[in-house]
């Protein structure tokens, strides 16, 4: 992150909901209101990258056992399929049967979202996550 200039700005806001986010501000270890305010406000331009189809960045986790059917080769294929929105991925035995796919997603947020969705709606996977990340450009 850039060194820039910090300026202070004033809020109205209605003491009950204060006492509320002073909780989740001391819950949640941020230090401060402006350290969590910041990092809200950063979560909302995340969102709106997610939300304008803008190109963005994300990681998919999958949990599955590599035992059922042809799970591993139609996980394969799907992301052979969509290789140019594949950035990496990194694959953990868990155990004799169970598998962890982390795969990092890079692309138009309406295409990385279609690929998730196919990742994770293939059956057999027991677990399966898309996190939206960023490219950073907003920051
Ligand atoms: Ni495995």
């Amino acid at each position: 992150m850039s060194r820039e200039k910090t300026t202070r700005f004033g809020v109205s806001i209605p003491s009950r909901l204060l006492r509320q986010f002073d909780r989740l501000v001391e819950e949640k270890k941020f230090g401060n209101r402006s350290e969590a305010i910041r990092d809200l406000i950063r979560q909302f331009l995340v969102e709106e990258e997610w939300e304008s189809d803008e190109e963005t960045i994300g990681t998919v986790t999958l949990v599955f056992n590599h035992h059922v059917g042809d799970l591993s080769e139609e996980l394969n294929s799907i992301q052979h399929e969509m290789v140019d929105a594949i950035v990496s991925s990194l694959h953990v035995h868990l155990d004799h049967d169970m598998c962890l796919e982390v795969i990092v997603v890079r692309g138009k947020s309406s295409r990385i979202r279609n690929l998730a969705d196919r990742l994770i709606g293939t059956r057999g996977v027991v677990h399966g996550k898309l996190t939206a990340a960023t490219v950073g450009r907003s920051f």
